[in-house]
């Protein structure tokens, strides 16, 4: 008996996985001016596969022959990863979609219809009990080339919630293995997107056969906020692209999401990623859509470890926790960097300067000190030069 409740004790607290669905090739790729061509997009995707992703959504094949042509190469490509093509409710669609996923160890087609009553009166004209018609034939089409078929409410965001869970459960009954619920337009407050995924989880009939997906949009800078929030409250699929690219203010970030799951909700949730990768494959999306992370963007931007007040150089240098929460290994990045500008202090110039190979007594820190901060007075940042050439001026090296 006391083995039974030592079990259930043990499987009550393992952490319950959470499904990385990665739309950098889709969603990110629709940015303006960011067009890749297929080999780059080739080894974006193989990068995301090695990263530790559950799904590549490849593109949209019905958009042009160059996109069909993608994602029927990287399905052929992947090897671990579900490959998977979006459509409209739109049976042409969805046929392109199925031809070009076809080769994909684990295929999916993603169909969607927009559901808010914005969407069905100004883009479709049409009304709500015409809007599941369609979806249900859409989803029932996909189903008859995959098994794996996920549906996207475009705009749930804004979606009246009980007419959402008549869809939701709708579409779960023509087959539905994933529900995509989209703040389209970053519209939501995380309160409002986590009580809507938990309004579908408790409402939608037939939810324990399909699995909630969160896709968050940043308009408001919430994007990330808000899949938290409905990961908490039962979405176990997250929608991210690599350094948040995407429409507009773009999507939520992978790299935001998975650490946040992994710092501060490691005892509940768990993913699939390999963190020790993130800088790069981060790197490699920047480069390939010649899109600049911003330097303060977390997880992945240059001054996410870098540190350049004086105060908190001399705590990071005492103790790296002082001022950092994650250990930049964890994520790629070799070292914390101490930036020497004005507002350094002592502590950090003596850290530099052992890096460079001078190990200054407190006389000589004094003197170097003088001159450093008028140098650093006159540059903005005082880099590894400057700071050899000004020491090897006042010193020889002493170590
Ligand atoms: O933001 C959105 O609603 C989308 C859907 C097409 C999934 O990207
Ligand atoms: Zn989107």
């Amino acid at each position: 008996m006391a083995y039974f409740y030592f079990k259930l004790h043990r499987i009550q607290r393992m952490a319950t996985p959470i499904q990385i669905f990665d739309t950098t090739l889709r969603d990110g790729e629709q940015v303006p001016g960011c067009k890749l061509n297929q080999e780059q997009k080739l080894v974006i995707a193989e990068a995301l596969d090695f990263l530790g992703v559950d799904v590549i959504e490849a593109g949209f094949p019905i958009s042009s022959p160059g996109d069909f042509a993608s994602v029927e190469a990287i399905a052929k490509l992947v090897k671990n990863a579900t490959v998977c093509g979006l459509s409209r409710s739109v049976m042409k669609d969805i046929e392109c979609a199925a031809q070009a996923v076809k080769h994909a160890k684990k295929p999916r087609i993603h169909t969607g219809i927009g559901t808010s009553d914005m969407h069905i009166k100004y883009k479709f004209n049409s009304n709500r009990e015409d809007i599941i018609e369609r979806a249900v034939a859409a989803v029932k089409y996909a189903k008859s080339f995959v098994e794996d078929v996920e549906f996207y409410a475009e705009d749930a965001g804004r979606t009246d919630n009980e007419y959402l869970a008549k869809v939701c459960s709708a579409v779960i009954k023509a087959g539905a293995t994933v529900l995509n619920i989209p703040d389209t337009t970053g519209y939501c407050l995380p309160s409002e997107y986590g009580d809507k995924i938990n309004y579908l989880y408790e409402n939608v009939v037939g939810i324990d056969k399909a699995i909630l997906s969160t896709h968050c949009h940043n308009d408001l800078g919430l994007a990330t906020a808000n899949s938290i929030a409905g990961v908490m409250n039962g979405a176990r699929q997250v929608e991210v692209t690599i350094n948040g690219i995407g429409e507009r203010a773009g999507n939520t970030a992978l790299e935001e999401v998975v650490m946040i799951l992994k710092h501060r909700l490691g005892d509940q949730f768990t993913t699939g990623i390999n963190t020790k990768q993130l800088n790069q494959v981060s790197r490699l999306v920047s480069d390939s859509m010649a899109m600049p992370v911003q330097p303060n963007k977390a997880i992945v931007g240059d001054n996410a470890f870098a540190h350049s007040s004086g105060i908190h150089q001399d705590g990071v240098i005492k103790n790296r926790a002082n001022y950092e929460i994650i250990d930049p290994r964890e994520v790629g990045v070799d070292k914390s960097s101490i930036v020497l500008t004005a507002r350094s202090g002592r502590a950090a110039l003596a850290y530099r300067a052992k890096e460079v190979g001078y190990n200054l007594f407190k006389d000589e820190l004094d003197i170097a000190y003088n001159e450093f901060i008028n140098l650093a007075d006159k540059k903005k940042e005082v880099n590894s030069e400057d700071l050899n050439y000004m020491l090897s001026n006042l010193f020889k090296a002493t170590a």
